[in-house]
């Protein structure tokens, strides 16, 4: 049995401590929270797990084997230290950190003690996006032109981070693992009306090589909730739709270019329109996916998909968008150190 602490039992951590409990092969033998209301939250419902408010005091008295991180993100990188500096395999919510510095100081200390660094990028355990990537690799789309993403709803508005780093750190993550590559540059703008510099709308646009383009719109002052994220491909185009009942549909339309003369009348152009379907692929719930994948990795010894690189990645180009945010939207290169 893997032991597990979890650290935040705020908003999401409930949901860590439900979807672990649930798993055969771990328990969550602790949680640790600074709000004692969270922490009565969980032990009405989980009577056996233990309670603390430091996490001192849970390395000292817990013989664990892993803890979960899910407390605001300023906070990610000082408790994922102390807990792999005690020897234990951390599962960190997303983002991984603040800045890569950080990410790279808990990748190097994880790699010196033989431990898992894993970030909670929940939908690269999701089908969804697994069905993409394969619709991808298979050459079906063609050659990817963009991929654009709008993930909108009114709320829930956070104080702490901004939209970006709150919202736009799932599409990064989604993004990055169907392109397969890091962007050479962003741009970002947005606008902060309910607290300054706590954007909560913003537009990142990241540029990759060989002509692909990322689109990413982020907002929690929407009236509508949207999940979509489209993939246009030279030969099919693809949507997800994480709201819709048929949460995939390819479209098999495009535009034929004939000529590229720069005379108007030699510009021909042709509009493909032709059929439309809805693959089916076999759903699970992503969260549960992804808490056994940690599990698995902790016991197999294996690398997880999302492990402390992936978080790197993510964090390198959500610090780059920070950056061109915070100057009115001005380009930055990513001078990518990481070989992915
Ligand atoms: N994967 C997802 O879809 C998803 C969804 C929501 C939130 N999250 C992530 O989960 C994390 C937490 O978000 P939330 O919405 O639950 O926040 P929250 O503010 O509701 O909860 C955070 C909890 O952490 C506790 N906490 C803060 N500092 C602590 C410390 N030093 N030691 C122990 N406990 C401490 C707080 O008391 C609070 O109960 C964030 O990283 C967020 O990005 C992920």
């Amino acid at each position: 049995m893997t032991k597990i602490g979890i650290i935040g039992v705020g908003y999401w951590g409930p949901n860590l401590v439900r979807n672990f409990e649930s798993l055969p092969n771990c328990e969550v033998v602790a949680i640790c929270d600074l709000d004692p209301a969270n922490i009565d939250n969980i032990t009405k419902r989980y009577p056996r797990v233990n309670d603390y408010d430091n996490i001192d005091a849970m390395f000292g008295q817990e013989d664990l084997d892993a803890v979960v991180i899910a407390t605001p993100t300023a906070t990610h990188h000082g408790l994922a230290k102390r807990a792999l500096e005690a020897g234990l395999h951390v599962f960190v919510e997303k983002p991984l950190t603040v800045t890569s510095e950080q990410s790279q100081e808990l990748i190097d200390i994880a790699a010196a003690k033989g431990l898992i660094v894993f970030v909670g990028h929940i939908f690269l355990h999701s089908a969804p996006v697994q069905k993409l990537r394969e619709l991808i690799a298979s050459g079906e789309l063609g050659e990817i032109s963009y991929i654009s993403c709008r993930r909108l709803n009114l709320g829930p508005v956070r104080s702490d981070v901004s939209a970006l780093y709150d919202l736009a750190t799932h599409d990064i993550s989604i993004v990055l693992h169907l392109l397969g590559q890091q962007p050479v540059d962003v741009n970002c703008q947005g606008l902060d009306y309910i607290k300054d510099n706590v954007h909560d709308v913003v537009n990142l646009t990241m540029k990759f090589p060989n002509n692909k383009m990322g689109m990413i719109h982020c907002s929690w002052l929407d009236p509508r909730k949207e999940r979509v994220i489209t993939v246009v491909g030279d030969q099919k185009m693809a949507v997800y739709d994480d709201l819709g009942e048929e949460k995939i549909r390819i479209y098999d339309k495009g535009v034929n270019l004939h000529s590229k003369s720069g005379e108007l009348a030699e510009f021909k152009l042709s509009y493909r329109h032709g059929d439309m379907y809805s693959p089916w692929f076999k759903q699970g719930e992503p969260l549960k996916t992804e808490c056994s994948e940690f599990v698995r990795c902790i016991i197999e010894g294996d690398t997880p998909r999302t492990d402390g690189v992936n978080g790197l990645q993510v964090v390198e180009v959500l610090e780059a968008a920070n950056e061109s945010l915070l100057n009115n939207g001005c380009s930055i290169s990513i001078d990518s150190k990481i070989v992915v």
